[in-house]
């Protein structure tokens, strides 16, 4: 069988679901991630989920590829409207987190679902506060880098702890981690000296970098 290629940042969200008895990838676009759980682990059953029809085309082509057909359900659908009644993971990545707080608004209304995998590429400190307002709690997190590119990949389970938003669970000795913050540090002092940027804007942002100052070695 071919082997599967697949990109480090799938590879790596792969790696906080592998665990699960029945996942739900929602947004699959070409059903990797499913495919690559499913070579990796025996016994998990996938649904891979789209809004779209033209991504499900290329999604059927690839799980006919790898004869997993018995194990991934492709199904076409909004959001949660595809989800089945033992599903214990839900998985979104590659989107923003605006559309996964907008999916995942009614969370509440599916109990059966344990976990819930993302990884957004954009506002991580907005993520965690909502999805914490909806009962579930960090259980691990990472930044990972991609095509130049940060992402986080965020495991929810359900419960309730106070974790700081804007650092969540994020290791601080680990590089990446670090290379993300010291990221955001240099494009707020950019913003920050900018003509144009309002003072409360540029308050916020002196906030924030103090902030990082504090907790993150910036050397
Ligand atoms: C950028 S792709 C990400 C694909 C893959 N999850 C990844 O991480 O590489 C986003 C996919 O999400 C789908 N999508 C966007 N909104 C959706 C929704 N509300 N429900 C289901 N799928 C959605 C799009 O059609 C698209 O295929």
């Amino acid at each position: 069988m071919e082997k599967i290629n697949i990109n480090k940042r799938l590879r790596k969200i792969s790696a906080y679901i592998l665990d699960s008895k029945k996942i739900i990838d929602i947004g699959c676009d070409h059903a990797l991630l499913g495919i690559y759980v499913c070579l990796n682990n025996a016994n998990i059953e996938v649904i891979a989920s789209d809004i779209n029809d033209k991504p499900l085309i290329k999604a059927k082509d690839n799980i006919q590829k790898y004869h997993l057909e018995d194990r991934i359900k492709v199904k076409l659908g909004d959001g949660l409207d595809t989800i089945e009644n033992d599903v214990d993971t839900i998985v979104i990545s590659g989107m923003g987190t605006m559309n996964m707080l907008k999916i995942l608004n009614k969370i509440n209304e599916y109990p059966y679902v344990s976990n819930l995998v993302l990884s957004p590429n954009n506002d991580f400190d907005l993520l965690r506060s909502e999805i914490q307002k909806l009962g579930f709690k960090i259980e691990k997190e990472e930044i990972i880098k991609d095509n130049n590119k940060y992402y986080l990949i965020i495991k929810f389970t359900k419960g309730k702890e106070l974790i700081d938003n804007f650092f969540g669970k994020l290791n601080l000795d680990n590089d990446i981690n670090r290379d993300y913050f010291k990221y955001i540090y240099e494009k707020n002092n950019e913003i920050i000296e900018k003509i144009g940027v309002n003072d409360e804007k540029k308050k916020e942002l002196i906030n924030i970098n103090k902030r990082i100052n504090e907790k993150v070695d910036l050397q």
